[in-house]
């Protein structure tokens, strides 16, 4: 019997109730499965926890995640807390202390989503964003001066190390060389506008790409490289960006394959030295919460890319073929993908196609 301990975030709004779902799924899967068993251990950190504490976790919080095999999380943020003091309080020292370098977000059309980019089929629409997830442009290097007066100012550094960048194309040039259809890296740059870091970022580009023979790369300006995730997709096999262009891109990269109520993401730490972590790439939608129409697909696919990093591809692929089932039926979905089901009733019916294919 395989077992791993799972910690589970549900964090603010809607976070709470699509990990409630993620959960339902795991444990269905657990139970068919027979050599698999997993343990849960939920924590309430969160923008309430924050009104209550004066802080999004536990001073030792890492201290206790830092044993568990995995993490999932749904995700924080909410009115009456500044996103900046949510997203450092908690999501980024998690990231940065477990060494979560890499932040991968396939952007796959899955059977039964019509991508709202005409004539584009699941085969055109299917690869892998790379984004570093530690360094780049959100660093908290800089500082804020002459406040309340007209010289008001802010400055924010970018911070690229050799250490940072080198690992980052590493991972992406050998995911391509594992899993890519066209063994082919695309590097998002801006080395016209962005004179140093940019450059900088190239230049490993092109160190990294000569120790992978096999592999074709190219360097694209972020721009342009928007543009061509809706005019060329089917020309991406990995893509790989620099924090804040990684983060862009793959909103974007959600939208051509059916949105954000359906786009996963996973932090991972390819040492292993520490968890990784999995999370839907939206987040906590204030505007729906409560509502109990969250699209649970995104948490859910992120239980498949957490049992895959466990290894336990069978069981992972297991959810992507029932949420195939289910989108293709388009009988149980929620509302932003044009039905009319709860969160809970897509959940639930999920598990009902796990059994109807494992049981
Ligand atoms: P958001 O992703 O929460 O919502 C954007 C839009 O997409 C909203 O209209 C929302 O209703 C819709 N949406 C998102 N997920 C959905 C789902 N599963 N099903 C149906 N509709 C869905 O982004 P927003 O509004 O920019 O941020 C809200 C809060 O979430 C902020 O506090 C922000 O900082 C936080 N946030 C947290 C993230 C995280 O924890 N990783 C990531 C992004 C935002
Ligand atoms: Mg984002």
């Amino acid at each position: 019997m395989d077992h791993y301990s799972i910690a589970l975030l549900p964090g603010d709004g809607i976070g709470v109730d699509v990990v409630r779902e993620g959960r339902k799924v795991l444990e269905t899967v657990c139970k068919l499965h027979g050599g698999l068993s997993l343990s849960f251990t939920e924590f309430d950190w969160s923008c309430e926890y924050f009104a209550k504490n004066g802080k999004m976790m536990p001073d030792n919080g890492l201290e206790i995640l830092k044993d568990f095999d995995s993490i999932f999380l749904g995700a924080v943020g909410y009115p009456g807390v500044p996103d900046h003091v949510s997203l450092w309080g908690l999501l980024l020292p998690i990231r940065r202390q477990f060494e979560q370098y890499i932040n991968l977000r396939p952007v796959k059309l899955l059977k039964g989503i019509q991508s709202p980019l005409a004539g584009k089929t699941a085969e055109d629409l299917n690869f892998l964003v790379v984004r570093e997830n530690n360094e780049g442009e959100y660093s908290n290097m800089g500082g804020r001066m002459y406040e309340g007066t007209d010289l008001d100012m802010a400055i924010q550094n970018s911070v690229f190390t050799r250490k940072g960048v080198e690992r980052v194309l590493r991972y992406a040039f050998d995911l391509a060389r594992k899993q890519g259809k066209r063994k082919h890296v695309t590097a998002a740059t801006k080395s016209n506008g962005i004179n140093h870091t940019m450059p900088f970022w190239d230049e490993y580009v092109e160190k990294i790409g000569k120790e992978y023979p096999d592999i074709t790369h190219n360097t694209v300006h972020i721009d342009a490289l928007a543009a061509f995730f809706v005019s060329k997709p089917e020309t991406m096999d990995v893509v790989v960006a620099s924090n804040l262009f990684g983060d862009i891109l793959t909103d974007l990269g959600a939208a051509i394959v059916g949105g954000l109520g359906i786009a996963p993401s996973a932090n991972i730490n390819p040492e292993k030295k520490y968890p990784s972590m999995f999370e839907p790439v939206h987040g906590s939608a204030p505007d729906i919460a409560g509502k109990g129409i969250a699209n649970p697909l995104a948490s859910i696919w992120c239980t498949s890319m957490m049992l895959d990093h466990l290894g336990q591809r069978e069981a992972a692929a297991a959810i992507i073929d029932a949420m195939e089932d289910v989108l293709q039926e388009k009988e149980v979905l929620t509302p932003d993908m044009g039905g009319k089901a709860t969160t809970e009733q897509v959940g639930d019916y999920i598990c009902k196609k796990l059994r109807a294919r494992l049981g």
